[in-house]
C-alpha cells in the first residue's frame, strides 16, 4: 500500500482520487490544509505528497518532507512554479500532470471573453429583477477582430482554433514558435500594439513575471480586452488597475491573480476582504474574476486523478521511470536520464 498525503483537498477532488486509488492500492490521506512549512509534518509516515497550485513547496518544505521520508511530490497540476524544482533534485522526485484537459481551460477563456464582451453577467442580473433595459449592454463582434495569443502550447493552440471559428485574425507570440502550424508569429511588442484582445497562455517563469506591466499596457490599443487563465503573476495587477482607471483597458477577464493563494478556492463571503487591490478590481464594471476554475470540468478531474495515480505507480513500482517527472536539467543536458527512460536521479 502506497500512502499519500493529499494537501488542499476539496470535495470535488475526492471521488475520482478515491476511485483510482482503491483500484491501485494507494491510500490518500485527504487534508484540507495547504502544504507549507507548518503543515509539512502531516506527511510523516507517507511515501508521497499530492499538491496543487497554491501549496508552498519551497526549499524548507522540501527539506522537511525529505527528513520525514517522503520520496515523491505529485503535482495534480500542469504548472509547477510553486515548487523549488532545483532544490528537490537528488532528494525527492517531482511529477506533474502535463495535460488533463487543455479544452477545459481554452473554453473557459472563451466563456470569460464572451461574457465580458457581450455583458452576459450584467444581463443575467438585470433580467432576474425583471429589468429588460438594454442600456449599457452594447458589445462588439468577435468577427474580424485581432486576437493576440501569448504562448501557443496545448491550451493556446486550442484557444486559437476556437478564435478562428469566430472569424478572428489570430497573431501569436511564443519563445518557441510551433513549426508548420500556420500561426502568424509576431514579436511581443507588435502583438501588444495590434491586438483588440490579448489572451495569456504561457507559463509563469522569471522571464514572464509581470510581462503585462505599465510599459506593456502603454503599447496596447485603447479598449483592449485582456484575458488571463494562465498564472496571476504574468500580470502586474496594480498596473492593470491603473490601465482600467485610465480607460486604456476596455475589460479584463481573470481566472488567476498573483496573490490568489490566500483567497481563491475558499468561501470568503462572510469575511472582510483584506486584499484592497483585488477588491478594487472586482468592483470594476469591466472586470470579471473567476477563482482559478478554468480547469474544473468532469473530464479534467478524471484525467488529473488517473494521471496522478499512474505517475505515483510509475515512481514506486518497476524501475522508477516516470515520463511526467520534472527536473531542472530535463532536456537541457546531453546525458539527460529521462531521455534514456530512467528516473532523473
Ligand atoms: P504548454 O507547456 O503546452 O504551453 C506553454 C507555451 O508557452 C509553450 O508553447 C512555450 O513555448 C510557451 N512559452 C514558454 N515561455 C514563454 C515566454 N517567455 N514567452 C512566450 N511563450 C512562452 O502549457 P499549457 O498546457 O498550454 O498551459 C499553459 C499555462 O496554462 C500553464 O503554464 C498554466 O500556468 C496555465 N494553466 C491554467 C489552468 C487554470 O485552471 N487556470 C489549468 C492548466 C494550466
Amino acid at each position: 500500500m502506497i500512502k499519500v498525503a493529499f494537501y488542499d483537498a476539496k470535495a470535488y477532488d475526492r471521488p475520482s482520487f478515491e476511485h483510482y486509488g482503491e483500484l491501485n492500492d494507494i491510500r490518500f490521506r485527504f487534508l484540507e490544509t495547504k502544504l507549507n512549512e507548518d503543515t509539512a509534518e502531516l506527511a510523516r509516515g507517507c511515501d508521497a505528497v499530492c499538491v496543487f497550485v497554491n501549496d508552498t513547496v519551497n526549499a524548507e518544505v522540501i527539506d522537511r518532507l525529505y527528513e520525514y521520508g517522503v520520496k515523491l511530490i505529485a503535482l495534480r497540476s500542469a504548472g509547477y512554479n510553486n515548487v523549488d524544482v532545483p532544490h528537490a533534485f537528488g532528494k525527492i522526485h517531482v511529477v506533474h500532470v502535463p495535460a488533463y484537459s487543455p479544452y477545459a481551460v481554452a473554453e473557459h477563456a472563451i466563456a470569460l471573453l464572451l461574457t465580458s464582451v457581450r455583458r452576459i453577467h450584467k444581463a443575467y442580473n438585470r433580467t432576474r429583477e425583471f429589468n429588460f433595459s438594454l442600456s449599457g449592454l452594447t458589445g462588439f463582434d468577435f468577427h474580424g477582430k485581432t486576437v493576440g495569443v501569448v504562448g501557443t502550447g496545448k491550451i493556446g493552440r486550442i484557444f486559437i482554433d476556437i478564435c478562428r471559428g469566430f472569424g478572428m485574425n489570430v497573431i501569436a507570440y511564443d519563445l518557441f514558435p510551433a513549426k508548420d502550424s500556420g500561426i502568424e508569429y509576431v514579436p511581443l511588442d507588435e502583438l501588444l500594439e495590434r491586438s483588440d484582445i490579448i489572451s495569456l497562455h504561457c507559463p509563469l517563469t522569471d522571464d514572464t513575471r509581470h510581462m503585462i506591466n505599465a510599459e506593456a499596457i502603454g503599447k496596447m490599443k485603447k479598449g483592449v480586452v485582456i484575458v488571463n487563465t494562465s498564472r496571476g503573476g504574468l500580470i502586474d495587477a496594480e498596473a492593470l488597475l491603473e490601465g482600467i482607471k485610465a480607460r486604456k483597458i476596455g475589460a479584463a477577464c481573470l481566472d488567476v491573480y498573483e496573490e490568489e493563494a490566500d483567497v481563491f478556492f475558499e468561501d470568503r463571503s462572510g469575511h472582510i476582504m483584506d486584499d484592497e487591490l483585488l477588491s478594487r478590481l472586482i468592483s470594476m464594471p469591466n472586470v470579471i474574476v473567476t477563482s482559478h476554475q478554468a480547469f474544473l470540468t468532469e473530464e479534467a478531474l478524471n484525467n488529473i486523478a488517473e494521471t496522478t495515480v499512474n505517475n505515483i505507480l510509475s515512481c514506486f513500482r518497476n524501475d522508477g521511470f516516470c515520463d511526467n517527472e520534472l527536473c531542472y536539467r530535463c532536456g537541457k543536458i546531453e546525458e539527460c536520464r529521462k531521455e534514456r527512460k530512467q528516473e532523473c536521479f
